[in-house]
């Protein structure tokens, strides 16, 4: 499925320290993890009891829930091994003027079509 792809931040965010944050882009809500110079799209909300993921931390390429330290690896969004759940992750790229998300057509598709 071909994939729509939307500005998040310009490049100067490439010289700001490791970051989590929440953005909303098309009505969307996801958790963005800056770790040195790569980023990470995931969902915002916990599989494990829905705790907001921008209030955990990261250790290397995983991300820690805050809430009772469940563990995702933030590439794959697999959960650690004995949680049995995961993330939704979304593409990101970097080009030459800014940095990118990537969503299916099908969530702009309905998007439009509910009016969210
Ligand atoms: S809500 Fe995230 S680990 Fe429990």
């Amino acid at each position: 499925m071909p994939l729509k792809w939307f500005r998040i931040f310009s490049l100067e965010v490439l010289n700001e320290p490791n970051f989590i944050k929440l953005l909303q882009v098309e009505g969307r809500k996801f958790c963005v993890v800056k770790v040195n110079q790569e980023f990470f799209a995931v969902q915002n909300r916990c599989p494990h009891a829905g705790a907001d993921l921008t209030l955990g931390f990261c250790k290397e390429k995983k991300l820690i829930c805050s809430y009772h330290r469940y563990e995702y690896d933030l590439e794959t969004g697999r959960g650690a091994e004995g949680q049995g759940d995961y993330l939704t992750t979304y593409p990101v790229k970097v080009l030459e003027d800014g940095i990118y998300i990537g969503f299916k057509e099908k969530w702009t598709f309905f998007k439009k079509l509910f009016r969210l």
